[in-house]
């Protein structure tokens, strides 16, 4: 794998371009996006650009090709059955809303169970609350060990004969732990309850099945995977979803439509109301092509390479805590904070320093009250990173502590 030939790929890389060199290590709150990427959305604005599903001319035709094949692309990406069971939507936010919102106000009763982890972040935690608040449901968690890896033990306790949904990150984004989702989705499926899994820190780091999951949902966003902000993915088995109500009404995603009542399409276009961003999708298909022609497998490879590199280089600093479960299979985030220095005052003078990474609660507010700290620093790796950068970010990490005066 040539890591210098796939940064050229990237345009932010230029300095001259950007204004200043930048190590960009915030990949999982947003990835950076290739010239294949970038320009196959600029192509289809410039040359295909019409409404799916809506016209019989010819660009029409050609937006729904895009639309549709890249369905395909998709099921194919993460071993779907079939196309159906791929729904376009803005994001996995978007996508857990849809499953809160049309599978489970639908068949949750009072004193049924929805069972999260304390890893969550909001995306799948938030939506849950209001409709156990709504539908008189329990929302319970499971916690962590003592080295932040989840804790199986108690999963396996708390999932019961009341539990409906168990919905469980596939990685961390602060923690970076990469759950074993057919192991829960089998504990879920013993006891009558749906597997809903949240891929948004999968999807650009590790091959998914979701055949070999077993999982009955999963979601995750197309911007965290080298894809355009807007789009996101739902799939959803079949049977299910023929039996879900739609999320939006409106365009596209109806059957007939009389004055007063309506019926709708099959799943997929059931879910997919209004004009959609095929633009998006174009970019999404050029991500997955991108990710493909690396192979994920590289991809994770290299990640993990870099992300235990860094633990190294990091562990020893004084006063600093990382929130690694080293011995659990990880992703490529790596949260840390100092007890004397806030994580925001570590972020700016790495910024200073040319250095991107995310401080705050990266979104998981109650992990981060869980783990006694208001907010940590994370360096998140992707594709594009090296270990020079690395080095480099240890090196002035390191150097936080001078600057702070400690
Ligand atoms: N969930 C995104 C993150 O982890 C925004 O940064």
């Amino acid at each position: 794998m040539n890591i210098e030939k796939i940064r050229n790929e990237f345009p932010f890389l230029d300095a001259e371009k950007t204004g200043k060199k930048v190590i960009y290590l915030d990949s999982a709150a947003t990835s950076q996006k290739p010239l294949s990427v970038i320009n196959a959305q600029a192509d289809y604005y410039k040359y295909s650009n019409a409404n799916p599903h809506r016209g019989s001319h010819y660009l029409s035709w050609k937006a729904t090709e895009v639309y549709e094949k890249t369905r395909e692309k998709i099921r194919n990406f993460i071993n779907a059955n079939r196309p159906e069971e791929i729904i376009y939507t803005r994001n996995a936010t978007e996508s857990l809303n849809l499953l809160a919102y049309s599978y489970a106000s639908e068949n949750l009763k009072e004193g049924d169970e929805i069972l999260i982890s304390i890893l969550e972040h909001h995306a799948n935690l938030v939506p849950w609350q209001r409709v156990a608040k709504e539908k008189g449901a329990v929302l319970k968690y499971v916690y962590l060990n003592e080295d932040f890896s989840l804790d199986y033990n108690q999963l396996r306790d708390k999932i019961t004969n009341k539990t409906k949904i168990v919905a469980i990150t596939a990685s961390s984004n602060v923690t970076g732990e990469m759950t074993d989702v057919k192991k829960i989705t089998k504990l879920a499926h013993e006891v009558g309850a749906i597997s809903i899994v949240d891929a948004c820190q999968l999807a650009a780091h590790k091959a998914i099945d979701v055949k070999d999951i077993d999982c009955d949902f999963l979601a995750f966003s197309g911007h965290k995977m080298y894809a355009p902000l807007g789009i996101g993915i739902l799939f959803g088995k079949y049977s299910l979803l023929e039996n879900l109500k739609p999320y939006n009404l409106g365009g596209d995603m109806i059957e007939y439509v009389y004055e007063q009542e309506s019926t709708f399409a099959k799943p997929a276009q059931r879910f997919e109301a209004g004009t959609q961003d095929v633009g998006g999708v174009v970019g999404l298909s050029a991500a997955i092509d991108f990710i493909n022609e690396i192979g994920i497998d590289n991809i994770y490879e290299h990640e993990n390479e870099l992300v235990r590199y860094a633990y190294d280089l990091i562990k020893d600093i004084d006063n600093i805590k990382i929130f690694f479960p080293e011995k659990r299979n990880t992703g490529s985030v790596l949260s840390f904070a100092f007890c004397d220095i806030h994580p925001h005052d570590i972020a700016s003078i790495l910024d200073m320093n040319g250095i991107a990474v995310r401080s705050g609660h990266h979104c998981a507010m109650p992990l981060h009250t869980y783990l006694g700290v208001s907010s940590t620093c994370r360096a998140s790796f992707a594709i594009y990173n090296t270990k020079e950068e690395v080095e480099y970010f240890a090196k002035e990490l390191k150097n936080v502590r001078k600057v702070m005066g400690l």
